[in-house]
């Protein structure tokens, strides 16, 4: 039996800053409002360059950084998104580049909210049945660029970011402990983003079809009774499957969408709050990226120990959610500066090899008389209209 381990974590957050304040210059609402009902008082944003594949990359390498493992090493990369740059090539495999991941197996997962539960659930399972050893798991979003800013039932909770940890097997117990992993495809109409190609699910019915753009269409009630009711639950769920109980626990980190929704978890479970990490008042919903970077904090704030059993929690559109429970065991030597700068070398020298690699098809395509795709573009255009 290998197990999973937790041995580097990283994330990343745009520096643009957009303040309840700046919100209520945009639409019809207050900082009052929000902080109230969300907790929420700051998210990021992407700026014009950024991507979501950008800011993935800028969490993962972070977290390889500290794990001390180079990208050759890494046997798989799930990158959890609902706003992948395409729908393919993915955004994982976007990221196997940038990193020079050449070893690498690469995929998105789309699971919403609950992506990273999903993807470190995989993972794990993945290195305890000894099929991959080091997996690299990011959540990564760039919601800004699905939001109606019109909409002030959602506007007001979405931010920019992204966090990663890797995964490596080792023969220690430990690790990632259990997980669990639900759907309800049936609420599915209450948080959704139609992606505009007119196939939408035929139950969803014409007036979904056509009072909808490409941005988040939720229903911002049912949403918040829906997650009231599953997350206790599936935390109560998973902690049993890992053989532990409430007692054991020493931190929750939950997918930060709501104070409230975490708050009456907390009431709930009968939990104090402080068992509860809370960060989505400086960052909002970041949906997939919300808990690693949630993780990236608390480890920062000193609350990660060794031997602490944590839990993961998530929810959202699909609906889908999920709970994980973790027991961390490392705490990771400092980098030295000059480490960074080596690593940093690296990925320029794998940005070039890529481009190297675009070249060299070109070159071969021209020599055996093969059209570029260009060429096939500009045929394309020659064609007479249908
Ligand atoms: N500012 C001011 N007023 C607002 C507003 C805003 N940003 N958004 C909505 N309102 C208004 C509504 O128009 C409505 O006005 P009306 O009574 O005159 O019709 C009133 O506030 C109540 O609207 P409602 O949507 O019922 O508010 P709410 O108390 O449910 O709060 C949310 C709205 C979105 C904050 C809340 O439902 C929520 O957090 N839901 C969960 C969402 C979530 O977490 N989604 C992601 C899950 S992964």
């Amino acid at each position: 039996m290998r197990y999973a381990h937790i041995v580097g974590w990283g994330c990343y957050l745009p520096e643009q800053v957009l303040t309840n304040d700046d919100l209520a210059g945009m639409v019809d609402t207050s900082n009052e409002w929000i902080y109230t009902r969300t907790g929420i008082r700051e998210r990021r944003l992407a700026n014009e360059k950024e991507t979501t594949a950008t800011l993935a990359f800028e969490a993962a390498a972070r977290a390889l950084a500290m794990s001390k493992i180079n990208p050759t090493q890494v046997d798989l990369i799930i990158v959890a998104t609902s706003t992948p740059e395409f729908v393919f090539p993915s955004t994982a495999s976007l990221l196997q580049d940038y990193l020079g991941a050449r070893k690498a197996g690469a995929f998105d997962l789309s699971a919403a909210c609950t992506g990273f539960i999903y993807a470190l659930s995989l993972a794990a399972n993945s290195i305890a049945t000894g099929a991959v050893d080091t997996a690299v798991i990011v959540g990564a979003e760039t919601l800004s660029r699905i939001t109606d800013w019109q909409d002030r039932g959602t506007c007001i909770l979405f931010g920019d970011g992204a966090g990663a940890v890797v995964l490596k097997g080792s023969d220690i117990p430990g690790g990632v402990l259990a997980t669990t992993l639900r759907s309800d495809g049936s609420g599915g109409n209450l948080l959704s983003l139609y992606n505009g190609r007119g196939n939408a699910v035929p139950h969803y019915g014409t007036s979904y079809l056509n009072g909808h753009k490409s941005t988040i269409h939720m229903n911002g009630r049912q949403v918040f009774r829906f997650a009231t009711s599953v997350v206790p639950e599936s935390i109560e769920e998973v902690v049993e499957k890992a053989g532990l109980t409430m007692d054991d626990v020493s931190l929750i980190v939950p997918h930060q969408a709501n104070q409230r929704i975490i708050d009456h978890a907390a009431k709930k479970l009968k939990l104090p709050p402080e068992k509860f990490f809370i960060n989505l008042d400086r960052f909002g919903n970041t949906s997939a990226a919300s808990i690693p970077i949630a993780l990236c904090d608390a480890a920062k704030e000193g609350k990660l120990h060794p031997d602490d059993n944590l839990v993961f929690v998530g929810f959202g559109g699909g609906l889908t959610w999920g709970s994980a429970v973790v027991k961390w065991n490392v705490t990771p030597p400092p980098i030295s500066p000059m480490r960074r700068q080596w690593r940093r070398a690296r990925y320029v020298a794998a940005r070039a090899r890529s481009r190297v690699r675009q070249l060299a098809r070109r070159l071969l395509a021209w020599i055996a008389g093969s059209p570029t795709p260009d060429a096939r573009l500009k045929d394309a255009d020659k064609r007479p209209e249908e």
